[in-house]
């Protein structure tokens, strides 16, 4: 579809950025903090590039006025930042923690008097150790009551302020990482595991929304997805139907259960045939039919695309978290799919297709299967930055990156999509759960890396200016 004109942006369209508690705070252990699962995870040796940890991060917890400050500088009109549920619930339930939730009352009055929109993420993957110890975290319906516990305390204090939350950041990513890929806590590598694990959050997700209508009647919710909109690798019929097998495994298999409350038929005989699909017990469906969103959540980096993978074809791959380019595997499920490099679009150094276009068939796909306004929560570019002696950022890279993405939301917008807002990841640089702080997607340049945390300097970056005017002038000027 090729539009003589596309429409303008919203007037009240959301212009973002995010981040993530774990990603920027720091302060790891204080002010009653309890140690998250990631805190833990990070001490074993080699999980994370150059072993990097989010102990300190990039300090946000003590500059969160200076950073926000440059929020307001920037024009941001939204801003998603996460809630670490150990600074809430140290132990993951019992006790609050009124300093934890002090910290964040700062932080989103201190947005408010910028006109900043918050919009809080619930859960971007830090849960409680003392959970895991005691039950297993994910792998136990207690923590269904937890979790909603620890949502309603959210909802109660912040609710009268915060209007947009998300529930679950990427539960296909921190799932399928956590219990397949075994590269996130609790690095486990067992799909009976991962299936079941997977049942209880959805169920927790449900629950959380049900609580948050009671709550905040005047808000919104939904959960946030890794959508990366799978492709055929030819015309090839077995070729279209790998990538079906991709779109459906990786992608409406968690979909279809926060909007329609059902697990997708082909998906679920298959994982029936090898005995994996998880346990349900009376009542789940109906809760999950109850939990709907008022939004998708949605973030973008990249599309994948795939062909035929037969039943002794390969398996997962290694993952680039160096940045040496084309050290990604091919990776598949055999009998479904396995990836191809796409010939017709160019890579980052750490191996992602840059693919506006995948950004616009997304909104796309998910607007006409599911039909809830979207937010795009993520969508942005991970690359090496270099500070220049006279302290400048030049990342014409990541203006090229953004400004294409930007264009196809419009486009998107013109073909019939509700997009509520778009918002970039991240705002400052931060650490890349698995790729150190060199792999920067920030404005905002921290001066700190690996080996050192050097002096945490705040530099705005030149994408800083060019987002700003692109907010002023409403997404006019690109
Ligand atoms: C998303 C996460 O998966 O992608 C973020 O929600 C993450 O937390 C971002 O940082 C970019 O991924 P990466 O691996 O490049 O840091």
């Amino acid at each position: 579809m090729i539009h003589k004109h596309l429409k303008p942006f919203p007037k009240n369209f959301l212009w973002g950025s995010a981040t993530a508690a774990y990603q920027i705070e720091g302060a790891y252990n204080e002010d009653g903090k309890g140690i998250s699962v990631w805190d833990e995870y990070v001490r074993a040796e080699n999980r994370t590039y150059k072993n990097t940890n989010g102990d300190v991060a990039v300090d946000h917890y003590h500059r969160y006025k200076e950073d926000v400050a440059l929020m307001a500088e920037m024009g941001l009109k939204a801003y998603r930042f996460s809630i670490a549920w150990t600074r809430i619930f140290p132990e993951g339930r019992g006790e609050v923690n009124e300093k934890g939730l002090e910290f964040y009352d700062n932080l989103i009055n201190e947005l408010i008097k910028y006109n900043i929109e918050p919009i809080v993420t619930i859960y971007h993957w830090d849960a409680p150790q003392k959970l895991m110890d005691l039950y297993g975290a994910w792998e136990s319906r207690e923590i269904i009551e937890d979790f909603n516990n620890y949502c309603v305390t959210l909802f109660k204090k912040f609710g009268d302020r915060v209007k947009y939350w998300v529930t679950l950041n990427e539960q296909n990513v921190f799932i399928g990482h956590g219990y397949r890929g075994a590269m996130h806590p609790p690095g486990v590598s067992d799909l009976k595991r991962m299936y079941e694990a997977n049942h209880i959050a959805n169920l927790a997700n449900a629950k959380a929304i049900c609580s948050f209508k009671q709550y905040v009647p005047d808000g919104k919710v939904g959960p946030s997805f890794a959508y990366t909109p799978a492709y055929p690798f030819s015309c090839k019929p077995e070729d279209i139907l790998a990538y079906e097998n991709a779109e459906e495994y990786n992608s409406h298999w968690w979909l279809e259960v926060y909007c329609n409350g059902e697990y997708p038929k082909a998906i679920w005989n298959y994982l029936e045939e090898k005995g994996l699909t998880p346990t349900i017990e009376e009542g789940d469906f109906e809760l999950l039919k109850q939990g709907k969103p008022d939004f998708l959540g949605m973030n973008y980096y990249r599309s994948e695309t795939y062909e035929m993978n037969p039943l002794d074809g390969v398996g997962a791959g290694k993952v680039n978290t160096s940045g040496k380019k084309g050290t990604t595997e091919e990776s598949g499920v055999p009998g479904l799919y396995k990836t191809k490099k796409n010939p017709n679009l160019k890579a980052t150094n750490w191996d992602w297709e840059i693919d506006p276009e995948g950004l616009r068939i997304s909104l796309r796909r998910l607007t006409n299967r599911y039909g809830l306004p979207v937010l795009i929560t993520e969508n942005g570019l991970g690359e090496f930055d270099k500070l220049t002696e006279d302290k400048q950022i030049f990342d014409d890279y990541r203006i090229d990156y953004l400004r294409s993405h930007i264009e196809a939301c419009q486009e998107a917008i013109t073909d019939g999509v509700e997009l509520i807002g778009y918002c970039t990841w991240s705002f400052t640089d931060l650490l890349s759960w698995l790729n150190g702080y060199q792999k920067r997607y920030g404005f905002v340049y921290v001066n700190r890396d690996e080996e050192s945390e050097k002096d945490l300097a705040r530099i705005p970056k030149k994408s800083f200016y060019w987002y700003r005017d692109v907010i002023q002038s409403n997404g006019e000027k690109l």
